[in-house]
């Protein structure tokens, strides 16, 4: 999809389709832009009552004089149009797009516009809606293979919001390309997407955005003494891989910020090992490495003045008879002992060694990133990720992050009564912490190796990919890291 910004009016932009807005009167906002004759056949075409009352609903029309096509899009009352009903919107007219053969189409910003939605969000909620629907799997398939739906858009501004179009597009662009690398990454099958394979991904975004890539394999791993991550890939022949990549744009002597992604690229639970219904889906237990590999492609498109490190450990989780059992008591990097009671609560067992590896970088910062906990999906379901910390202003600012992105997260108890529950008669803690509060002593665990810095730990189990017919990965949360690091930089 390609992406144009035009000053000049509409009617001097060659396009086959225009999308309008029409608010609750069924006034077409701009309609002082639009030649008599096809304003005219609009009007008629609305007072029909063709174009559903609901805000965001759509109505492609055909034949109106100047365009071959116009697109219609419900605003409601157009002051009180919100980022996320505009959003949606622009999902249902490109949902339109897809049936039609579309080669030009022209969006004027200006009439999304309103106290809620600048110019500049105008156009990066455009962009970002028109990629994010228009994704198509990478797939294996050799016959039906589905297109992405491609197009040229014009996004129609006038010369004083020129400057904020221009930004959101870039913007918007950087946060998709990061979104499309995130979906890509997740939805790969596992015998390709493997440790040594996100590995290499790391090495391309480092070529590709001159930033300094660092692989570590298992010997380097072992060095570091990082025992809990390594019995977790004690179970598995594909060779596991500790990753970091830094982008350093900032002030030299500014503390970096440290995402931390949870790598797992299958997680089979190990002896503790899962049921078989659904298991595939858990290729996509690697979502918050595939999450900050997005986020640094975004942060290296935006080449943001900052500094950020990306921090992965990763592996499988299989059953073996070299495996980790439950039972098992290791000694994280931290020097912490762990008894391993489930094989299946592996994510906190490489997270924390990456953790403590994270000392090592002073950060200002450290943000996990985890398909941790079926309990999260539980407690929140698909639509919002939960978010943990030590240090709460951390938490507002990820929120509000998430709320600007349409990326959400909510912010999750982690209070002292909790951590008791991971107790163990025979080390410093257990793995696991009963039933209650799955996704609280999950994050209580990790909390223990991050006592040196503030940090939050974000649980996208619910949220990093969708089940049954629409299965596919959703990309979430770069659009809300990437809204955190861009508005880390303007300050
Ligand atoms: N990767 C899973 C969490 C998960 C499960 C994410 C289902 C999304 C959907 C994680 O490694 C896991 O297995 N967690 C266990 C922890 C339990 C053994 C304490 C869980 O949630 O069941
Ligand atoms: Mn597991
Ligand atoms: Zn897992």
């Amino acid at each position: 999809m390609k992406f144009t910004i035009k000053t000049e009016l509409i009617t001097k932009i060659p396009a086959d389709i225009i999308a309008l807005a029409v608010n609750d009167k069924n006034q077409i906002l701009i309609e002082k832009q639009i030649d008599a004759l096809t304003l005219k056949y609009l009007n008629n075409i609305l007072r029909l009552g063709d174009l559903n009352k609901r805000t965001g609903s759509s109505l492609l029309v055909h034949g109106a004089n100047k365009y071959s096509r116009i697109i219609l899009l419900r605003v409601g009352v157009h002051a009180d149009l919100s980022p996320k009903e505009f959003f949606k919107g622009i999902v249902n007219v490109s949902n339109e797009l897809k049936k039609i053969n579309v080669t030009k189409i022209i969006f004027p910003i200006n009439q999304f516009v309103n106290k809620l939605i600048t110019v500049k969000a105008t156009s990066e909620y455009l962009v970002r809606a028109l990629v994010d629907n228009g994704y198509r799997i990478n797939s294996l398939k050799t016959q039906n293979k589905s297109k992405a739906t491609d197009f040229q858009v014009f996004l129609q501004t006038n010369k004083s919001s020129l400057k904020d179009t221009k930004q959101g597009l870039k913007n918007g662009q950087a946060i998709a390309k990061g979104v499309n690398l995130t979906k890509d990454l997740g939805n790969l099958p596992p015998n390709i997407c493997t440790p040594t394979y996100l590995a290499s991904e790391a090495k391309k975004l480092s070529r590709e955005y001159k930033m300094k890539v660092t692989v570590l394999d298992q010997k380097q791993i072992e060095k570091l003494k990082m025992g809990s991550f390594l019995a977790v890939a004690k179970g598995s022949r594909e060779a596991p891989k500790f990753i970091v990549l830094e982008h350093k744009r900032g002030p030299k002597n500014k503390k970096p910020i440290v995402l931390v992604g949870k790598g797992i690229t299958f997680d089979a639970g190990g002896i503790s090992i899962k049921p078989s219904p659904d298991m595939d889906e858990m290729k996509y237990d690697m979502g918050g490495a595939a999450t900050v590999l997005g986020v640094m492609k975004t942060v290296g498109e935006l080449n943001l003045s900052l500094n950020v490190i990306m921090v992965v450990p990763t592996c499988e989780n299989l059953p073996d008879g070299k495996a980790v059992k439950p039972g098992d008591i290791v000694k994280s990097m931290s020097g912490q002992t762990i008894e391993v009671l489930n094989t299946d609560a592996e994510g906190r067992l490489i997270l924390c060694d990456a953790l403590t590896y994270s000392e090592r970088f002073k950060p200002e910062v450290v943000i996990d990133v985890a398909t941790l906990t079926g309990a999260c999906v539980i407690a929140l379901g698909h639509h919002i990720s939960a978010v943990f910390t030590n240090y709460n202003p951390l938490a507002d600012e990820l929120t509000a992050a998430g709320e600007t992105a349409l990326d959400p997260v909510w912010h999750m108890p982690m209070s002292d009564e909790y951590q008791p529950q991971l107790n163990s008669n025979f080390a410093d803690m257990a793995n696991i912490g009963g039933r209650a509060a799955g996704s609280i002593t999950a994050a209580c665990f990790l909390s223990r190796f991050a006592k040196k810095y503030n940090w939050a730990h974000i649980d996208i189990a619910g949220t990093a990919w969708k089940s049954g017919k629409e299965k596919g990965s959703t990309g979430r949360p770069v659009s809300l890291l990437s809204e955190y690091l861009i508005n880390r930089t303007v300050k």
